[in-house]
This record gives structure tokens, C-alpha cells and sequence, in this order.
């Protein structure tokens, strides 16, 4: 098997990448990342001397390069989850967003169904995508493989068209393509301008907790670890044309994450109960806010056997204890251009 695992050096792909060459040695692993701000190969440290991995440097939204490198390289599989990924970063900027992911997506499959040309057979492009392409649930109600799809921000709109287009390749050509659209993800490695590392940071540093609104948007949080077995079952034993929605059956209110990591954490950190609670600042909500998502992934479970691991308390702590224990990956990552970031989305 040869794999392309494109975004492998993100949040999400660095937790498949070492899944996948931990799990499997007889592959040979590449992972394509145009190592953008949200790229790091720290966080790949600990595979990147094994010898069936290698890492390349590209921009998929680049297609003569994308041609070439499947021309080239022979892959049997991709798992296709490079992507700009930030819903407030979507709002201020569109066109990255539709460039990587609509662009990006349709380089990748044009790519494969060239490569792949009269020979489909035990090959497979799997897309990683989001919940957030169902738009936003009321009080009741949750998303499943036959929700309609209803996207709401430039981030899950260019989703949704990336979707779309993964699906027309498989009726159309015969790509043999696979879809998951997964909940929120929380766990190492993860870019602290999503909520969960953003409010760690912040705790750690005794600096404002943003809560956008009144804090009362709902998401359904699944730990990255159980998304990246999710990516793998999905992958070797996922049926061909099919989608599979993937959540933590884990919902909370934005508010009541935060105050849990303050409590926490003022544990952790031996200060006194309720104190980080006291740097909770509640901003101007974000433009068009999905009010809640939840997914039902009972066909993963009942198809693949595949659950999440509970409970969130424990894992979100030790979540934790992996921030504070890598202060020097967590000062990296904020340094430079996340200052100018950080400024400009919250000091306006
Ligand atoms: P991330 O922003 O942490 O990582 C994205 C990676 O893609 C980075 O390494 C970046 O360098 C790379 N990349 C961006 N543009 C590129 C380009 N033009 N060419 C090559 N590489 C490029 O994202 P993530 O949170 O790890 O998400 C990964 C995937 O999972 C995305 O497709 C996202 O839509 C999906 N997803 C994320 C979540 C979540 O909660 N984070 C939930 C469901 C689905
Ligand atoms: P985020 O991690 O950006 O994920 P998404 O928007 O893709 O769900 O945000 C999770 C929730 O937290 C979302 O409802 C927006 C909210 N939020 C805040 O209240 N403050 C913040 O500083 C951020 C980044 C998000």
C-alpha cells in the first residue's frame, strides 16, 4: 500500500500520520502538507525517522505539482485532510479557504482518476470532512448520513463543495471515494485558535477567556485520538461510495467547556477554587454562529463497530497535562505571526 495522506502535519493528520505508521509498517506513508501556519513537523516528531514515512512539502491547490507527484509516486490510497480550517479565519478571509479546499480537492481526484485510469480496483481517496456542512441544529434533533446538506460559514460551505465534488468523481468516473464528516475535535497538538487550546493558553497566561455570545452554542466533542481509529476503520473497512458521520455523542454548551477547564486547571495549578473563572470575557458573537451540532453516528457503530472512548472529564485532563507538559511546542506555536492573529481578531 502506498499512502498519501495529505494535511498530515495539521492537528487532525498528525494524529492519522502516526496512527498509520505505527500501525502499519509494510505501508509506505507520504504525507503532502504545504506546512501553512496551522502546519508544524513537531508535531511529527516522534515518527519522522521511521522508515515507512516521508515527508513532502507542497501545496495541493498546486496542479501541475499534484499531477506529477501522483504521476510519480504510484499511490494506492490517499486520506485527504489538508485544509484552511478556521470558521473566524473563513469570515475574514474567504479565499484561501476556496482555493485549499475546493481547488485543492479537485487537483487531488484529478490526479487520481488519471493515475488511477483503467484500473480502479483496491484503490481508495478518502475525504476527511466536517458536521459543520449540515449548517446548525435547533434544541432537538441531530445529523446523520442522509442529513441535507445546509452549510452556513465560507469554511463549511467550501467543505460542502468539496463533498459534492468527491461524490460527482465517484458517480462519474467511478473513483472509488469514501466521506466522513466528523464533530469537533479536542487533544495534543491542536492550534490554540480553536476554543479548547485557545482557553488553555489563556488560563495558563492569566489572559481574557473570549466567549463568543452568551456562550450558549452547542458543540459534540470527540477526542482527535478517536477520530484518527475512526479514519483508519473507515479506510480499510469503509464501503466504497459510502459516508459515515463520526461523533463523540458528547455535547456541551461553549460556556460550560470553559468553566471546566478553568476548574480544572486552577487544580492543576494549584489555584484557589474559581479563580481562572473570574477571567471569562464574553465578546462579540461570530457572524452567522451555528447554534449547535451533534452527530448520530450510529452507522459507524453498528456497520464498523467503532465508538468513542469516554469520558470526556478524563480525557480533556489529560488533554490538559499534555499542554502544560509541552510549554515549549505551546510557545512555538503562539509566537509571531499568532500575535498578529490573536490582535486582530479579539482587539477590535
Ligand atoms: P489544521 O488546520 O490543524 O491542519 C490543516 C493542515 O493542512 C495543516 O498542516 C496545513 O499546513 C495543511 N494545508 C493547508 N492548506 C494546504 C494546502 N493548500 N496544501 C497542502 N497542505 C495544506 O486542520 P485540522 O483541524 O487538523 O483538520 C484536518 C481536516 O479535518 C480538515 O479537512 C477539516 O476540515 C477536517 N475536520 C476538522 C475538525 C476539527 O474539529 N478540527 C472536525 C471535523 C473535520
Ligand atoms: P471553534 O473551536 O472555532 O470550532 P467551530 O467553530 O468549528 O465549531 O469554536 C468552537 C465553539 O467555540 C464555537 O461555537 C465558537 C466558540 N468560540 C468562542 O466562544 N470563543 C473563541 O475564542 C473561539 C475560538 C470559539
Amino acid at each position: 500500500m502506498k499512502l498519501l495522506i495529505t494535511g498530515g502535519a495539521g492537528f487532525i493528520g498528525s494524529h492519522v500520520v502516526r496512527r498509520m505508521v505505527k500501525a502499519y509498517g509494510q505501508y509506505s506513508i507520504v504525507n503532502l502538507d504545504a506546512l501553512t501556519y496551522a502546519g508544524n513537523l513537531a508535531n511529527l516528531a516522534d515518527v519522522q525517522d521511521e522508515p515507512n514515512y516521508r515527508f513532502v512539502k507542497g501545496d495541493i491547490t498546486d496542479k501541475a505539482f499534484i499531477r506529477q507527484l501522483f504521476l510519480d509516486e504510484q499511490f494506492d490510497g490517499v486520506i485527504h485532510l489538508a485544509a484552511e480550517s478556521h470558521v473566524d479565519r473563513s469570515i475574514s478571509g474567504p479565499d484561501a479557504f476556496i482555493q485549499t479546499n475546493v481547488v485543492g480537492t479537485a487537483n487531488l481526484l484529478n490526479a487520481a482518476v488519471e493515475s488511477w485510469k483503467g484500473n480502479m480496483e483496491g484503490k481508495r481517496f478518502y475525504h476527511v470532512s466536517t458536521d459543520e456542512v449540515f449548517g446548525s441544529l435547533g434544541e432537538t434533533g441531530m445529523f446523520s448520513e442522509t442529513t441535507a446538506y445546509d452549510p452556513r460559514s465560507p469554511y463549511s460551505a467550501s467543505k460542502a463543495a468539496s463533498d459534492h465534488l468527491v461524490r460527482a468523481y465517484h458517480h462519474t468516473y467511478g473513483l472509488p471515494v469514501i466521506i466522513s464528516n466528523c464533530s469537533n475535535n479536542y487533544g495534543s497538538h491542536h492550534f490554540p485558535e480553536k476554543l479548547i487550546p485557545l482557553i488553555i493558553n489563556n488560563i495558563k497566561n492569566k489572559r481574557p477567556l473570549p466567549v463568543y455570545g452568551k456562550g450558549e452554542n452547542i458543540r459534540d466533542w470527540l477526542w482527535v485520538e478517536d477520530h484518527a481509529r475512526a479514519i483508519d476503520v473507515i479506510f480499510h473497512r469503509g464501503c466504497s461510495g459510502e459516508t459515515y458521520c463520526i461523533g463523540g455523542n458528547n455535547e456541551w454548551k461553549n460556556i460550560d467547556v470553559v468553566k471546566l477547564l478553568c476548574k480544572l486547571m486552577d487544580d492543576k495549578l494549584g489555584r484557589s477554587a474559581g479563580e481562572s473563572e473570574q477571567l471569562i470575557t464574553y465578546v462579540t458573537d461570530r457572524p452567522g454562529h451555528d447554534a449547535r451540532y451533534a452527530i448520530d453516528a450510529t452507522k459507524l457503530k453498528n456497520e464498523l463497530g467503532w465508538e468513542p472512548t469516554q469520558p470526556f472529564e478524563t480525557l480533556l485532563s489529560q488533554t490538559i497535562d499534555w499542554y502544560l507538559a509541552n510549554e515549549t511546542w505551546l510557545d512555538q506555536v503562539t509566537s509571531g505571526n499568532y500575535r498578529n492573529y490573536y490582535e486582530q481578531q479579539y482587539n477590535r
